[in-house]
């Protein structure tokens, strides 16, 4: 994608800022750039992973199940990037928009926990969680927080290979994580859809997009490069997604 040769107009950012002022009901879609600024890479950005990884050697099923030892090299060692990483003014942002007139929901397609981190109440995560492990024989599911892993695979308790609770290529998104936005989208009547870096590369993540914005709502983009919804947005915000959303945050209070 093409890199964006203007940065932000103060004229887009009081749109942003009026429409926010009156939003009652904010949908947020992040992906890896809300977390480029707390030193954690993204996929397909500058410096990304899969600019010299091959994704299907390190994020399918497929290659777990070849070799889980070189899978979950690779995840504990972005473990303990997450883990040594905090939030930054996006993430502080976006929490600090909830307020008791203004429910923000955020759908993440990161595997951090950055947005919880920063106090953000509703979010749903698409791909997993990187603290999460699953049992491939007892089909448990729970938290691990230890980095770095003492020994790779680790095991369950039952001597089961565990593998990390996030989305592979080849697998479907959580059904529970469906079910949660259907619900919201049945629920709500939403404002503004705040899409927050990413590229777009799923066509789920391109018709939540724009399902909000049919049914009314403002599609606002803050991205320092376009991306696959950019034709479709109402308001784009070229810029680091830390610099534009504290920007925003003084002029909305
Ligand atoms: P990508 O790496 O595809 O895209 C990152 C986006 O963030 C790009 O559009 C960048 O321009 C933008 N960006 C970079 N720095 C930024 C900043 N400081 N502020 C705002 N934006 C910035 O990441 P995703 O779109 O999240 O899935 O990728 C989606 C999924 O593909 C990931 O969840 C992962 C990946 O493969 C799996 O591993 C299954």
């Amino acid at each position: 994608m093409t890199t964006d040769s203007h940065h932000a107009t103060s004229t887009e950012l009081s749109q942003v800022v009026n429409a926010l002022r009156n939003a009652t009901k904010i949908l947020v879609l992040t992906g890896a750039g809300v977390s480029a600024e707390s030193n954690i890479p993204t996929f397909r950005g500058e410096g990304g992973w899969w600019r010299s990884q091959n994704p299907q050697e390190l994020a399918t099923f497929t290659a777990f199940n070849k070799d889980p030892h070189f899978v979950w090299k690779w995840y504990d060692y972005r473990r303990g990037l997450v883990a040594a990483a905090s939030p930054n003014p996006a993430h502080r942002a976006l929490a600090a928009f909830e307020n008791s007139d203004r429910e923000v929901f955020i759908i993440t397609q990161n595997v951090d926990d950055l947005h919880e981190k920063a106090g953000s109440s509703h979010v749903v995560h698409v791909h997993g969680s990187i603290w999460t492990v699953i049992c491939l024989k007892d089909g448990t599911s729970y938290e691990d927080r230890r980095v770095p892993l003492p020994e790779l695979p680790p095991r369950c308790a039952c001597g089961g290979i565990l593998r990390p609770g996030v989305v592979w290529f080849d697998e479907d998104i959580p059904p529970a994580a469906c079910a949660e936005i259907e619900a919201y989208f049945r629920r709500v009547k939403i404002d503004m859809v705040l899409v927050i870096g990413t590229e777009a590369t799923f066509d789920y993540i391109r018709d939540w997009a724009l399902r909000a914005k049919n049914s009314g709502a403002l599609l606002v983009e803050i991205n320092p490069s376009e991306t696959a919804l950019t034709p479709y947005v109402d308001v784009r915000v070229g810029g680091k997604a830390g610099e534009i959303l504290a920007e925003i945050e003084k002029s909305v209070h």
